[in-house]
Parts: structure tokens; C-alpha cells; sequence
């Protein structure tokens, strides 16, 4: 038996008018998703996908076209119902981590926590911190923390409300290799768990440990499927 989509897009267009200039983002986009993969979104700079990701994450909402999410119909949502939909099955996880930098890890991750509406608070924020291998950090603040430490943090922020949808975009941009490699075991873990893990990247050499690549270049896909040569393991990656 095959996995329902969690994801789906049909002919999806998103398009942004400023003034007398219109330019499309994402041009007829139809693409599913299923539970369980570790999906990344390659392309250069400027090819659509951060608007992509915006638009699954219910952050934005398709020109034209139909979007499904996790069962959820969003092609018309108004931001109320997207913002309860997204607190409630989105994780999102972002280059520059966005941290609250007054609050310690534990409190950032019980913050996502509370904002979520699911219980748990202090108690599943560092069960959540020990799972990511941060148990000795739970009360030290993003500044004491190295990069690869605070993405985890951010990435214990988006696992801890059982998301089912977790969305990444350049979620190594900021590190090290080493780090980064750590961060996608980390990531990849989740989709083995069977959660929907989704992550933007420009850089190829991640894409080579995806279960699925789905490549853009101006809005539009260009091709999407196994990396070519087959996924390969995390410590075979070089960048
Ligand atoms: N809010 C916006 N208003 C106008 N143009 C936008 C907006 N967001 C993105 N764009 C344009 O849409 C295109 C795709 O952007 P984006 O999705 O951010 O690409 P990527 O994440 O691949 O770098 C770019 O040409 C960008 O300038
Ligand atoms: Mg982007």
C-alpha cells in the first residue's frame, strides 16, 4: 500500500506585483509529497525556493493553483486559519536559527511549545534538547552556544510539537561541514521516524544524501527524483 501525500501542490502559480513589474516566483508548480522522505528543493539563488517552502508552511498562499497540506485545503485560507494550521503541523527551521536571544534553550523550545498549545512545557522542552544531544545545554543562552549547538536548539523547537511537517530552508547555510552533516543526521532521523522533512538548499552535495530531489530553475521544476547515482550515506558527503 502506498502512503497518502501529505503534500500536494496542483499548478501552482505565485506571482508578486510591485508597480508595473510582475514576477513569478513559482510558475505551475504541481508536485506530492509523501510521509517519511527526506525531500530537498535544489536550485540557485532567486529560483523560487524559499517562496516554495513559505507556501507548504502556510506562510504564503499560491496566486493560483491548489494547495493541500496535511489534509488541509490552504489555497484560499486567510491568515488566522493558516496561523492555527501552522502552530499546529509545521516545524520550521531557518538558516539564521532565530533564536530569542534573552531566553536559554530550554526556554526557546518551550516557547515553540507554548505558542503550539501542546503540554509538556519545561519537562518536553528538555526531553526534546536531550534527543538533539544537547542535555548539558538546556540553560545556557544562544550566545554561549556554537552554531551546529543553536541550530539544534532550533531544530528541538520544531520537533518538540510533533510537527508532522518539518521545513528547513538552507538549514546548514550557516555552518560547518561537520556541523552541518550533523545536523542533516539529525533531519534525516526525523523523516525515518515519518515525518515529512523538506530541505532548501543550493548546494548539491546535500541533495546527494536526499531520498528525492525535486530541482528548480526560475520558478519551475526542472527535474525531480532519486539523486542521480542513488542516496547516498551522510559521511560520504564533501563540500
Ligand atoms: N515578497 C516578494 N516580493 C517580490 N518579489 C519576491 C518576493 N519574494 C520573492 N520574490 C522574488 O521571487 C523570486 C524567487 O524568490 P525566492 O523564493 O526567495 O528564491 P530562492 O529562495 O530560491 O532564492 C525572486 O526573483 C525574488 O526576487
Ligand atoms: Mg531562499
Amino acid at each position: 500500500m502506498t502512503a497518502a501525500p501529505i503534500v500536494t501542490l496542483e499548478h501552482v502559480t505565485r506571482s508578486y506585483t510591485l508597480g508595473e513589474v510582475t514576477v513569478t516566483a513559482l510558475a505551475d508548480v504541481s508536485l506530492e509529497i509523501l510521509p517519511g522522505e527526506f525531500t530537498v528543493i535544489l536550485g540557485p539563488s532567486g529560483c523560487g525556493k524559499t517562496t516554495l517552502l513559505n507556501m507548504i508552511g502556510a506562510l504564503d498562499t499560491p496566486t493560483s493553483g491548489r494547495l493541500l497540506v496535511a489534509g488541509r485545503d490552504l489555497t484560499g485560507a486567510g491568515r488566522k486559519e493558516r496561523f492555527r494550521f501552522r502552530r499546529e503541523t509545521i516545524g520550521f527551521i531557518f538558516q539564521t536559527f532565530n533564536l530569542f536571544p534573552a531566553l536559554t534553550a530550554a526556554e526557546n523550545v518551550e516557547f515553540g511549545i507554548d505558542v503550539a498549545g501542546v503540554d509538556g512545557g519545561h519537562e518536553l522542552a528538555v526531553s526534546t534538547l536531550e534527543q538533539v544531544g544537547l542535555a548539558e545545554r538546556v540553560r545556557h543562552f544562544p550566545h554561549e552556544l556554537s552554531g551546529g549547538e543553536q541550530q539544534r536548539v532550533a531544530i528541538a523547537r520544531a520537533l518538540a510539537t510533533g510537527s508532522p511537517v518539518l521545513l528547513a530552508d538552507e538549514p546548514t547555510g550557516e555552518l560547518d561541514f561537520t556541523t552541518g552533516v550533523q545536523i542533516l543526521g539529525l533531519l534525516h532521523q526525523q523523516a525515518h521516524e515519518g515525518r515529512c522533512v523538506l530541505v532548501v538548499t543550493h548546494n548539491r552535495e546535500i541533495a546527494r544524501a536526499a531520498h528525492r530531489v525535486i530541482e528548480l530553475s526560475s520558478g519551475r521544476i526542472v527535474s525531480d527524483g532519486p539523486p542521480a547515482g542513488g542516496t547516498v550515506d551522510l559521511t560520504r558527503l564533501r563540500w
